[in-house]
């Protein structure tokens, strides 16, 4: 961007003074442009993110609108958010538990809660939209005495859902995530009928097989925002193709499509092994659900 008009930006934005003319000088350089990453960055850099923000800092207020006016620019222009921009999105107001928080959900029969984190970036503490579009899905359904396993549970989120539907779910991620997800199903009340177990999807397949065999013929599997990163597709598909042939499970997959290639891959991994993918209808709450990810959830059925 252009260097008098970012010494303007951050002078103004240090001063605190109304935003108008900020975003005049901000939207002037934009222009018809789509508002890059790099441009937020850039801006982030000399406002939110000054050196000497942290140190003196202004208006919660102030700073959050100028969060909510970047995002905003970036929505209309149609560029992706910067990862600092992404991570200022889930800016709350200061207080006493504000890395870790209750986030409360009301289905059309109970309420969930999972205490997350606020950083992004612990991606097993967050619940993210794609697990609460299948949690919808699952609320919608008639789980009393099934069992459903859950991939990358992440918060638990899916699983605690299932579990208030009257399911036993199986929760299963990284073995850092298995004490949050313990601690969610105690605080929902269904910690007897939410099993935290450890199943990564990139160990040998002979160990992957040893763990399934242990594992009760679940009637639905799912797996929520599971595809977002290159390398673990081919895991994830293994993995999926293991328990299809294993058992008659229905199998659900919700993704966001933040990056189209990595959606792609997924797509032909599990194309390479014979999947066929039938898109389901998202529960009327979905746009909530999804608020905060410009990119719609898809929820899909697998079948070999
Ligand atoms: C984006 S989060 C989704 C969490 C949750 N399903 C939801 O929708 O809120 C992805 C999850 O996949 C888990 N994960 C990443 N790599 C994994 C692996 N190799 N094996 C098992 N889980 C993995 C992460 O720990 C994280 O909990």
């Amino acid at each position: 961007m252009n260097v008098d008009a970012l010494s303007f930006i951050e002078k103004y934005y240090g001063q605190g003074r109304p935003m108008n003319k900020l975003w005049e000088r901000i939207d002037a350089e934009i222009g018809d442009s789509a508002f890059d990453p790099s441009a937020q960055e850039e801006i982030l850099a000399r406002t939110v993110m000054h050196p000497l923000a942290a140190r003196y800092p202004g208006q919660s207020e102030y700073k959050q609108a100028f969060i909510s006016g970047l995002m905003h620019r970036a929505d209309t222009s149609g560029a992706p958010y910067s990862d600092t921009l992404c991570e200022l999105s889930m800016l709350r107001p200061p207080g006493p538990d504000d890395d870790e928080f209750y986030s409360r959900f009301v289905f059309d029969e109970f309420t969930a809660a999972f205490k997350q984190s606020k950083t992004l970036s612990d991606i097993e503490a967050v619940v993210w939209p794609a697990g609460l579009v299948v949690g919808e899905w699952l609320a919608s359904q008639r789980l009393d005495g099934l069992t459903v396993l859950e991939l990358g549970s992440g918060t638990g989120v899916c699983s605690i859902i299932a579990a208030k539907a009257g399911a036993t779910a199986i929760a299963t991620d990284l073995a850092l995530a298995l004490s949050r997800i313990e601690s969610n199903a105690e605080q929902n009340d269904v910690a007897d009928r939410v099993q935290a177990t450890a199943l990564d999807w990139c160990v040998p397949r002979e160990e992957l097989d040893s763990l399934l065999a242990t594992l009760p013929e679940p009637a639905i599997v799912l797996a929520a925002d599971c595809v977002y990163a290159p390398d673990l597709c081919a895991p994830l598909a293994t993995v999926l193709e293991m328990i299809a042939q294993r058992w008659s499970s229905r199998i659900i997959v919700a993704s966001s499509k933040r990056r189209e290639e990595t959606q792609e891959m997924f797509a032909q991994e599990l194309a390479a092994r014979g999947f066929t993918v039938t898109a389901l209808e998202k529960g009327k709450n979905a746009v909530i659900l999804e608020s905060y990810e410009r990119d719609p959830v898809t929820l899909t059925e697998l079948k070999l």
